[in-house]
């Protein structure tokens, strides 16, 4: 985890390290630093604790100078202090470091570096690149790190200055992401793009084993054995403002609000008259017909998209469908040969298990697809192909706007599939079409009950236990409303099959415990009503989804949230939004840190 960013060029450094490490608390948010390299010397400010608390102790403390690095921690080795913050020095600060990844033989390195003399002073595995680099210092610093990091086992994304070399800043990337913004006679480093958007829209994504120089006057980019790299500059076009919050009171209702825009964008230049666009997946119609086995890999919410995929994928292209825990997944025997299709889905495109997963996949002779959000990320470049959702840049650690843009990917996959294979034929294929066209307006009326469901959601934010119960298609649904509430209000839930919770959860219900039921017009809809009965039966309190115009639900239930009717295929696209908000208006009543929960970071880069 953990964001960094560097800056060298004109301006006052300190203000362009804060603004950029705003953009990055994201990735981690348990302390922050700058390093600012001025008149020969290096001035460090670091704290524990939130951003606020760094911007703070500059602003009684000024550096000033125009060349920097910052870093914002999300803590893996050693627990969240001053001294485990970044930037990290050798022993005589002379040289700085700042961070992201974990060094694996970092206890070896530090041994062999303590015995030869080297002061450590915190707990942190990139202490050793600031020792290792002075130990290879000669005469020059570009040089120092290519050797030092040929020492290194892990991943990195680096950013060193010197005082010993001072126009310059060194970067480099292994397995987390960096890029180097290209300014106007200045120029950047940073984990992500939101970080330098102020200043500049052309970035190079640098890749494995890369080093990048950059002085004053330009960027050089090489390997780890010095061959330059010639590199394609990336012009990203969505702007700051989608990384701010609008007016919204979090980052997270904002996103939420953007669903309708992410659907349209995720589905637009992709859909024709009968078929789907998506020759991003760079399979041969050979390749296509052959696939016997579609294995899904993800975490967290990408998880939950991905098990309501398995549904559509198998109604739409017929093609057998296993979802794994990409942690799971990695650690078992899975059965993979080339005529799998392994779909990879990640909003970041660089959590560390899933990335692992598709590598694991590759080597049994899979092809990879990955759906992810973040351009030129990690997992897509692993990849023989992506289809990019067009969500945005989502900053709110509870996921919204990625998960229906993932679904929407899902859609456009499948109806792909089926089609591409002879699963369904031309009207059923532009019937479809149709209903993923109406899907952003739909998702936009569910968000006109926003009142409605705010006022719902006080009324339940003293409970401490939640049940989410659905069937078919939505019991991933379930799963992610519960995860969401759990996520960010700290309160208890548990999503489960409705079909269920005789096995077990009944046990649980009396009249302390709500119960979330999707009972919208489906396969199932008289068994969920039954399942209704049965918790009314037992006290419990039953918040139900239902279809507009059902009368029955709302007979049985407590309180009723309305979704527009959808074919059922559709339906987890739109009952997501409503426990979305659900989960957004009990966390806030409860004064929670929504956009930044506790103990949890956006992107996961560690196993
Ligand atoms: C973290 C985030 C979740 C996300 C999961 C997978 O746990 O907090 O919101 O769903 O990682 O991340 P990915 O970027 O791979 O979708």
């Amino acid at each position: 985890m953990c964001g960094i960013v560097g800056y060298i060029g004109s301006k006052e450094v300190v203000s362009v390290l804060i603004d950029g490490l705003k953009h990055l608390e994201y990735r981690g948010y348990d302390s922050a630093g700058i390093a600012v390299l001025h008149n020969n010397t290096i001035e460090i400010r670091r704290s524990k604790g939130k951003l606020n608390e760094l911007a703070e102790m500059v602003l009684a403390q000024p550096v000033p100078g125009n060349i920097g690095l910052g870093h914002t921690r999300w803590a893996t080795h050693g627990r969240p202090s001053e001294e485990n913050a970044h930037p990290h020095e050798d022993c005589k600060g002379e040289i700085v470091v700042v961070h992201n990844g974990i060094v694996e033989n970092y206890l070896s390195l530090k041994d062999e570096l303590q015995a030869r003399g080297h002061v450590f002073v915190s707990e942190t595995d990139t202490e050793v690149f600031a020792h290792l680099i002075e130990e290879e210092f000669t005469d020059d610093l570009y040089a120092a790190v290519q050797r030092a990091l040929k020492k290194v086992k892990g991943t990195y994304a680096l950013g060193v200055m010197s005082l010993k070399a001072p126009g310059q800043i060194i970067a480099a990337r292994f397995d987390s992401p960096l890029i180097v913004g290209l300014g106007k006679d200045e120029y950047f480093i940073a984990s992500d793009v939101p970080a330098i958007l102020n200043h500049t829209r052309d970035v190079i994504f640098l890749d494995n084993g890369e080093i990048a120089v950059l002085k004053q006057d330009g960027v050089k980019i090489t390997n780890l054995d010095g061959e330059e790299k010639e590199k394609a500059v990336v012009r990203i076009t969505w702007n700051a403002a989608q990384a701010e919050k609008a007016g919204y009171r979090h980052f997270m209702l904002k996103e939420i609000f953007e669903q309708p825009i992410a659907i349209e964008d995720t589905i637009r230049t992709r859909l024709g008259e009968d078929n789907i666009h998506l020759e991003e997946m760079e399979l041969s119609e050979q390749q296509l017909n052959e696939i016997e086995k579609v294995v899904i890999i993800a975490c967290g919410t990408s998880w939950h998209a991905g098990l309501v995929g398995k549904f559509i994928i198998e109604e739409l292209a017929r093609i057998p469908v296993e979802v794994d825990i990409a942690s799971e997944f990695r650690y078992r025997s899975p059965i993979i040969s080339g005529k799998t299709l392994t779909l990879a889905i990640s909003q970041s495109g660089e959590t560390a298990d899933t990335m692992a997963g598709i590598r694991q996949a590759k080597a049994s002779g899979s092809k990879i697809i990955s759906i992810c959000n973040v351009l030129g990320s990690s997992i897509p470049r692993e990849s023989d192909g992506t289809i990019y959702t067009h969500a945005g840049p989502e900053i709110g650690v509870a996921s919204t706007k990625a998960f229906t843009a993932q679904l929407t990917a899902l859609y456009l996959l499948a109806i792909y599939l089926g089609r591409k294979r002879g699963a369904i034929g031309a009207e059923r294929t532009k019937e479809l079409i149709n209903e993923l066209r109406r899907l952003p307006h739909l998702a936009g009326n569910i968000l006109k009950e926003d009142a409605n469901l705010k006022k719902l959601a006080h009324e339940f934010s003293y409970y401490k236990d939640f049940l989410y119960l659905g069937r078919g298609i939505n019991y991933p649904i379930a799963l992610e409303g519960a995860l969401k509430l759990k996520e960010i209000s700290y309160i208890h839930a548990e999503g489960y099959p409705a079909g269920e919770m005789k096995h077990g959860p009944i046990a649980l219900i009396d009249e302390d415990m709500p119960v979330v039921t999707i009972a919208v017009h489906s396969k199932t809809y008289d068994k969920m009503l039954g399942n209704i009965e049965e918790v009314k039966a037992r006290d419990g309190i039953v918040i139900a989804l239902a279809t507009e115009g059902d009368t029955e639900v709302a007979k049985k239930a407590d309180h009723v949230i309305y979704i527009p009717h959808a074919m059922e295929i559709f339906s987890p696209i739109l009952t997501i939004i409503p426990l979305q908000l659900l989960a957004y208006y009990i966390a806030d009543k409860k004064g929670c840190d929504v956009d930044q929960p506790r103990n949890l970071a956006k992107s996961v880069t560690v196993e």
